[in-house]
């Protein structure tokens, strides 16, 4: 899908970036409980596949690029152990302040070490990282290419990137439940948080994290912008009946 008809869609405008960082900072508090029912409770398991997808990262060295409260930072720096290390990154330090909050209870080896940054200018040199995760964050960026080519850049030869993003559904007949699911039960419940308040005379918060998913590029079109940034190998994982994909991109 070329950027214009994401812009129709409405998913790309003017003021963008500086909506989403007070969206977030608005919803940090109850972004977790609010994911959970947002995906059915699925989003753990979504989480688990992309570490499966990860490989064997013992003792390597991984970013969580938009890492919001953290939750994916953990599981990898559970997985890369005392002698590997994680930075989670985002650019909402409200996000980050909750995500810092579960270090002691997640009591790790060698805790993650949370950053603000943005996507698209990481202050890392190329070649960082073995492996570069980030879930739900695209559709939030202003630039989805120039956030691709960032993981791109700063993973190391051989490195793979393990990227998440929620989709609607093609299937007209999913496709429909969906569309109620999303409208009747997260944008309803999400309104109990968000009591309806605009921001930045943009919509609310749960009104952009549901809108923002319908007609934002996925599959195919999605793994082109990978070829794009420079990956060879680009595998598409698509999970419940793809409301959510996992791209997986690996660097040569
Ligand atoms: C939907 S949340 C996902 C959080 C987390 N990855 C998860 O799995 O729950 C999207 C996150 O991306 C962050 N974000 C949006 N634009 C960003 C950017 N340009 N650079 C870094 N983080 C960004 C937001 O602040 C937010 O925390």
């Amino acid at each position: 899908m070329a950027e214009e008809e994401i812009k129709s869609n409405g998913t790309q405008f003017e003021g963008k970036e500086e909506y989403v960082k007070d969206v977030f900072t608005e919803i940090a508090s109850y972004y977790d409980e609010m994911n959970d029912i947002m995906s059915l409770k699925m989003i753990k398991g979504w989480h688990q596949y992309m570490m499966k997808l990860a490989g064997d990262i013992s003792g390597k060295r991984c970013a969580d690029i938009g890492t919001g409260t953290g939750e994916i930072a953990y599981m990898l720096a559970e997985k890369v152990g005392a002698e590997g290390e994680v930075v989670g990154i985002d650019i909402t330090p409200e996000m980050l302040k909750y995500a810092e909050m579960k270090q002691a209870e997640r009591n790790l080896p060698n805790p993650v070490r949370f950053e603000v940054g943005d996507a698209l200018d990481l202050q890392y040199p190329e070649c960082s990282f073995s492996v570069v995760t980030s879930g739900y964050m695209l559709r939030n960026v202003t630039d989805v290419q120039k956030a691709i080519d960032e993981f791109y850049r700063v993973l190391e030869h051989g490195g793979k990137a393990v990227i998440a993003e929620m989709a609607t559904p093609d299937n007209r007949f999913i496709r429909y439940f969906y569309n109620l699911y999303m409208k009747h039960r997260v944008q309803k419940i999400g309104r109990k948080y968000d009591k309806g308040e605009s921001i930045d005379g943009h919509g609310p918060a749960y009104d952009w994290l549901v809108n923002s998913i319908r007609g934002f590029p996925h599959g195919e079109v999605m793994a082109e912008k990978f070829r794009q940034a420079g990956f060879k190998t680009v595998k598409v994982h698509s999970k419940n009946f793809g409301a959510v994909n996992i791209y997986e991109a690996v660097k040569e």
